[in-house]
């Protein structure tokens, strides 16, 4: 690590991963790496915000004392309790072990529940200010849920800047630092993912958390995350996407999704797709093959879809396991407002359409008809069904 600058007293100090392949074990991703992003202070206090995963540990508090004596760090903030932004504690507090770390109340529980230490924690709520000289304050903004119980954002005043831990990052490594130096489609499709795979579910409070940091009347010059990029040129507008994100989001697009034995199921899967173009020129199609796709992927298709349309051949009286841990993936996200189509062939019993369709109804998605079951391959007659059964789709 080399400290980086992001504005007058405030440099970067954190790890670029540029391996990072999966993330959460490997429930997440991350195609494009990621970052573990640091923050030093270096007003009359110093000050380390948040810190790295725990593999870098030692790289980062080997790095850090090169930058600074570590005995002058007057404290320490943890935004998030997360193994990914307290990591390096561990070995840092061994270092310093008397210094106070600031956060909430749930992150000492989340703390100390994962290091079993009793360091010197001070607890902060919203609003609570901390004077770090030279003019400048450190407000604390809890933000509950968004995404763990604990996390929280700080915000450093005269500079404006809103350290938001994981709200508004994504997984992307970088060394550019800043969100205009790297390539815009890169930036706003690992954001949408990060956002479909990772706060969906907890839309309705980050609703409520954007009001209430909008009545905060806090200038906002520059949003340093804790993952990916800092965003400096027109910092509002990610905050801006996430208030449409946050929205029960979905754009003029329908996608399917399959698993396919022997090639009958994707068959239906393409002249579904036929009969949604014919019958609509303008909805955007998308159709994957499950079992060759990445579910994160899968899943911002997902967030941004009207209507999803699933399929899966019957096996054993039931679905594909792809198929139906897909299922279960989309409930745990708790999208709303979206429609569901189920389709399917089948051999002998022929269930997997009727599951689909509980499932789907369980996962919150209002469902279209009853679903297009098929016996064995489709013949020119059932090739014609799937096209009529695509209409029916694109017109509700
Ligand atoms: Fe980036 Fe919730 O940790």
């Amino acid at each position: 690590m080399l400290k980086k600058h992001v504005k007058n007293n405030v440099y970067w100090v954190g790890k670029v991963d540029w391996e990072l392949r999966k993330f959460h074990g490997d429930e997440y991703s991350t195609h494009k790496g990621s970052t573990y992003n640091s923050y030093l202070i270096q007003e009359e206090k110093t000050v380390l915000i948040d810190t790295v995963w725990a593999p870098f540990a030692e790289e980062f508090v080997e790095n850090l004392a090169k930058e600074i004596d570590l005995n002058k760090i007057d404290f320490i903030v943890a935004n998030h309790g997360e193994v990914d932004h307290s990591g390096a504690l561990p070995a840092l507090m061994e270092r310093i072990p008397d210094t106070p770390i600031y956060c909430t109340a749930n992150a000492v529980k989340s703390l100390k529940g994962q290091y079993h230490q009793d360091w010197n924690f001070n607890v902060v709520k919203t609003g609570d200010k901390i004077d770090i000289g030279n003019g400048k304050e450190l407000i604390f903004v809890e933000m509950a849920m968004l995404h763990w119980p604990d996390s929280m954002a700080t915000y450093l005043t005269q500079d404006n800047i809103l350290f938001s831990n994981d709200a508004f990052g994504q997984h992307l490594a970088t060394e550019k630092l800043f969100n205009d130096l790297v390539d815009q489609c890169e930036l706003f499709y690992e954001s949408i993912k990060y956002y479909a795979n990772i706060l969906t579910p907890f839309s309705p409070m980050l609703r409520k958390k954007l009001d209430e940091i909008t009545a905060l009347n806090l200038p906002i010059d520059i949003i340093a995350t804790s993952h990916g990029v800092i965003w400096r040129e027109n910092p509002m507008q990610i905050v801006e996407k996430y208030a449409k994100w946050a929205n029960d989001y979905q754009e003029n697009q329908i996608t399917i999704i399959y698993d396919t034995m022997w090639n009958g199921t994707k068959a239906l899967a393409e002249r579904i797709a036929e009969g949604i173009a014919s019958a609509d020129s303008e909805v955007v199609i998308k159709l994957h093959n499950l079992a060759k796709n990445d579910d994160n992927d899968m899943i911002t298709e997902v967030f941004k879809s009207k209507t999803v349309v699933i399929g899966s051949p019957t096996i054993c009286n039931s679905i594909l396991h792809s198929v139906a841990g897909f299922i279960h993936l989309m409930k745990q996200l708790r999208f709303k407002g979206k429609k569901a189509a189920a389709f399917g062939c089948y051999g002998w019993s022929g269930e997997s359409v009727k599951i689909i369709n509980e499932l789907m109804s369980g996962a919150g998605f209002e469902i279209l008809g009853e679903g297009l079951r098929n016996h064995w391959n489709p013949d020119s007659d059932s090739q014609k069904a799937a096209v009529k059964f695509g209409k029916m789709i694109a017109e509700n």
